[in-house]
This record gives structure tokens, C-alpha cells and sequence, in this order.
């Protein structure tokens, strides 16, 4: 199947987890990929893995000169942007009374002001060429609802729900439709961490709450990258194009609406 023939996609954080697999995902269906990460190294061994239609730059979301050259480079190199995935993130947790300043700044920069800086830079490149384009940002069941220890990263993740409905009314004028992924618990490096902060505050072992998450999952396992990759297809295909300011879920069942 060739659902993004000769479609170029910009993915942040894509050098690893979920980004990488949509990034495999986009080269299966078509597509030219660019491999942006904060982690230059590990971008450039990832866009080597994927073959040709992968090139790799450095980009840190929190930087607006990096995120202005980050997609400049794009562009220079891949011709245009018809695809955003803004899937950068960081994990944090904490109880409330001990939520650290510099902590909640860092999280917010670049899970949320990266996801809105980056939207920007590739909707001005979007509009001026005038043929539309698609957006995709990375939401999380953590956005559907609080958690006792994890307010900060669940607050930016509501954050991108709410930006996604604002920026998609605002931008399918343009024809660029924005939407959002939002997934539950997808194993990986990301959840290893994810996993030590609980074995830290609710006195864990390692291993102990990705195996409960799993089993808490209504399909019965934690999702994997690979899970999500149709949603991620779908969302940047012509068959999305009336599709608009939507966050799905994609969670084996964990969030209803
Ligand atoms: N893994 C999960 O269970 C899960 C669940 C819900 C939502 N998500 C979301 O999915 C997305 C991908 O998650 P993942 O599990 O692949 O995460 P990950 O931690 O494995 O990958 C994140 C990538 O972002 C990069 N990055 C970090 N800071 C950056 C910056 N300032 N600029 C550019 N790149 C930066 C990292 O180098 C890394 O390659 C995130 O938005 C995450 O919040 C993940």
C-alpha cells in the first residue's frame, strides 16, 4: 500500500519509540522522512536504519532558533512539509507538595510550547505554499484525566487536546487539518522511566507497574509503537481530509471518550 506516496513528513523526537515507528511506518506507505531530535546521534543511526527515505537533523523544541532551522533544513532538503507529527516529550512525576519549578518549566517547554512553536513554524511554511498539509500531535490518556503523582505531564497532555481543537478551527481555512494521537500505556524506553519514577514514590520494584499497567489494559497488554502507526497513517492521508481538531484514542481500551 502507497497511502503517502511522495508525501515528506517532519517527526520530532523520532530517533527512538513511537516517533521511530511512525517514521517506518511513513517510508512503508510512500513517504520521505525527516528524523528530528534533540539527540542528533541517535537521529542520524535511526534515519541510517531506515534507508534513503530517511534524513535525520538536529532540532530542540524548546529553542525557536533550533526550531526555526530544524524545519528550514526540512524543507531544504526534502523539498516541502505535507506531514507534522509533533510527538517530542518528557515524562516527570511528583506529589504535589514536591513539584519542582524548573521541573514543571522543562516539561511544559517542551511538551507543550514545543508542540505549539513547532505547529506554527510548519503552518506558516503550510499556508504560504498553499496545499494544505496535515498535523499530528501527540496527546495521552494523561490528558483525559488527572493522576495523583503525575499533574505536571498530565497537564501538558490536556493542553495539547485543548491546542489541537484550537488549531485545528483555526487552520482547516488553510486546509491543514490537525489532529492528535492519544495513546495509553506503550511500552518502551519511555515507560522504563516511567516505571522508575513509580518504583520510586509508590514503592515499587522494577518492573512491577508496567506489568500492572498491562494487566490493567482492557486488551491485556500494553500497547506497542506499532499499535499506533494506523491511526498516525490514517490522520496523514487523503482519507483524513475531513477529519478535524480530533484527539483518538488509541489505548486497547483504557478511555472512552
Ligand atoms: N510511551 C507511552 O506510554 C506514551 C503514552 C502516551 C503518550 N505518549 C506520547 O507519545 C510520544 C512519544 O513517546 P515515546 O514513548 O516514544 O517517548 P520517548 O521518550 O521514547 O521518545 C521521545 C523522544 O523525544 C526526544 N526529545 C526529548 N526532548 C526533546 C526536545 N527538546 N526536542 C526534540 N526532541 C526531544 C528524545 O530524545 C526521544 O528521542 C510522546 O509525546 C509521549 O508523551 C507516550
Amino acid at each position: 500500500m502507497n497511502r503517502l506516496s511522495g508525501k515528506k513528513a517532519l517527526l520530532t523526537g523520532s530517533a527512538r519509540g513511537i516517533g521511530k515507528a511512525f517514521a517506518q511506518a511513513y517510508i512503508r506507505e510512500g513517504a520521505t522522512v525527516c528524523i528530528a531530535d534533540i539527540n542528533l546521534d541517535a537521529a542520524q543511526r535511526t534515519a541510517m536504519e531506515l534507508g534513503e527515505s530517511a534524513i535525520a537533523v538536529h532540532m530542540d523544541v524548546t529553542d525557536q532558533n533550533s526550531i526555526d532551522s530544524a524545519v528550514n533544513e526540512t524543507i531544504q532538503k526534502l523539498g516541502c512539509i505535507d506531514v507534522l507529527i509533533n510527538n517530542a516529550a518528557l515524562f516527570t512525576a511528583a506529589p504535589i507538595v514536591e513539584i519542582k519549578r524548573e521541573d514543571y518549566e522543562k516539561v511544559f517547554a517542551v511538551n507543550f510550547s514545543g508542540t505549539l512553536f513547532t505547529l506554527q513554524a510548519v503552518a506558516k511554511h503550510m499556508i504560504d505554499r498553499g496545499e494544505g498539509g496535515k498535523i499530528i500531535n501527540m496527546a495521552s490518556q494523561a490528558g483525559r484525566r488527572g493522576e495523583a503523582l503525575v499533574a505536571v505531564y498530565c497537564a501538558t497532555k490536556a493542553a495539547i487536546i485543548s491546542l489541537t481543537q484550537s488549531a485545528g478551527m483555526d487552520l482547516i481555512k488553510h486546509r491543514i487539518n490537525v489532529n492528535a494521537i492519544s495513546p495509553g500505556v506503550v511500552d518502551g524506553e519511555h515507560w522504563d522511566g516511567v516505571d522508575a519514577f513509580f518504583a520510586k514514590y509508590e514503592n515499587k520494584v522494577a518492573g512491577q507497574k508496567k506489568k500492572e499497567v498491562g494487566e490493567g489494559v482492557p486488551f491485556g497488554r500494553m500497547g506497542l509503537a506499532e499499535d499506533l502507526t494506523g491511526m498516525a497513517i490514517f490522520l496523514a492521508s487523503k482519507e483524513a481530509d475531513y477529519v478535524v481538531a480530533q484527539t483518538y484514542n488509541v489505548d486497547g481500551g483504557q478511555w472512552m471518550s
